[in-house]
């Protein structure tokens, strides 16, 4: 495994996304949360992943729990990041939601400790008070954010006072935004761009087309639309070939561009133990820059139906499927 070690902080470039944890939304069912959950959390310590994501939102509570369960006495092998979800997010309110969340987990420290999206109404300045509270009192090492612009990455560090190691964001082949500032910032400033939905939720393994669509909430998002599928056949195909060269799979291919980027970890949720297995070796993957640059032609390329039309087709699709019924 590679690590990425900045502001006194040393994560694995390819951690765990634990949103599948006891989340009805995935539809993995009762023995994925039961059984292959803590399976996944404890191979990922074998393997060197370090760097477990969850959140208070997932599961409601659900996989904080199985995450705390599955780590058992291993606790240190982790660098454990929760979510506070900013309803309300006061600084007492976060004070208090932060040790609900080591209470589930069951550990006196959380390593990162991130605001999981920004509050529209709340101002910066209050959530921030909590955040530096829960780390005086020594609960939290860490703050860090997600979801939140460059701007106001940067507001929630004059707000706390102190660095925000982390912002965590949708980045992968398909969704490149934090390449133009959040990169190039958390490389210069030493900080830490946490891609999440590394794999653009599966679409990017090669497993998805017309006619195998994915289960649960999946199909009803933009990015599986068959006419979408369709359309990123082209980049999966540049995956294929590259993974060809290298022994690998699509999906690691995928993986190894992003954590490619300086100071960019990934954290890939998993269904299966053999696809963690996979995309903690794509940790070892050395890209060469023609083939990073493929990859990214490729992906400029991809010009998915968004927008209200995308909204349209899903909702004719799902009509359409409650009149069969
Ligand atoms: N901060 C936020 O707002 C936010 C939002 C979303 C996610 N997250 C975090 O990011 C994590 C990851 O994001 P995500 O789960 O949305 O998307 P993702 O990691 O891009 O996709 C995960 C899915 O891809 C498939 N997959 C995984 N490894 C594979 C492999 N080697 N080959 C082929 N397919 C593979 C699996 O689904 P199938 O096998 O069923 O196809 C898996 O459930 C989450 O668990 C969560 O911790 C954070």
């Amino acid at each position: 495994m590679r690590y990425v070690e900045v502001g006194g902080a040393k994560v694995s470039a390819i951690g765990l996304g634990c949103w599948q944890f006891g989340s009805r939304e995935w539809g993995y069912g009762d023995s994925y949360a039961q059984t292959t959950a803590r399976e996944l959390v404890r191979r990922a310590l074998d393997l060197g992943i370090n760097l477990i994501d969850t959140a208070e939102i997932y599961g409601f509570g659900r996989s904080e729990r199985i995450v705390g369960e599955a780590l058992g006495d291993r606790r240190d092998e982790a660098f454990i990041a929760t979510k506070v979800f900013p309803v309300v997010p006061l600084a007492p309110v976060v004070e208090d939601r932060a040790k609900r969340s080591a209470r589930r987990l069951g550990v006196s420290l959380i390593d990162l400790y991130q605001v999981h999206w920004p509050n529209p109404v709340v101002p910066l300045s209050a959530t921030m008070d909590g955040m530096r509270r829960v780390q005086d009192t020594g609960l939290v090492t860490h703050a860090g954010v997600s979801n939140f612009s460059l701007q106001r990455w940067q507001r929630a560090e004059r707000e706390l006072g102190g660095p925000v190691l982390s912002n965590q964001v949708r980045f992968s082949l398909v969704d490149r935004r934090p390449e133009r500032d959040l990169v190039p910032w958390a490389a210069s400033e030493g900080r830490i761009v946490i891609a999440y939905s590394p794999l653009a939720q599966g679409l990017l393994g090669g497993r998805y087309d017309r006619d195998h669509l994915p289960s649960g909430m999946r199909a009803n998002t933009p990015a599986f639309l068959p006419d979408n599928l369709e359309r990123a056949q082209p980049l999966i195909h540049t995956l294929r070939e590259i993974a060809q060269t290298h022994s690998a799979t699509p999906a690691q291919i995928a993986l190894g561009w992003v954590i490619r980027r300086p100071n960019t970890v990934a954290i890939p949720g998993a269904s299966t133990v053999e696809q963690l297995e996979r995309n903690a070796a794509a940790a070892d993957i050395e890209l060469t820059d023609e083939e990073d640059g493929r990859l990214s032609a490729a992906a400029g390329a991809y010009d998915p139906v968004r927008g209200l039309e995308a909204v349209r087709t899903i909702a004719s699709r799902r009509l359409s499927s409650l009149l069969r019924r």
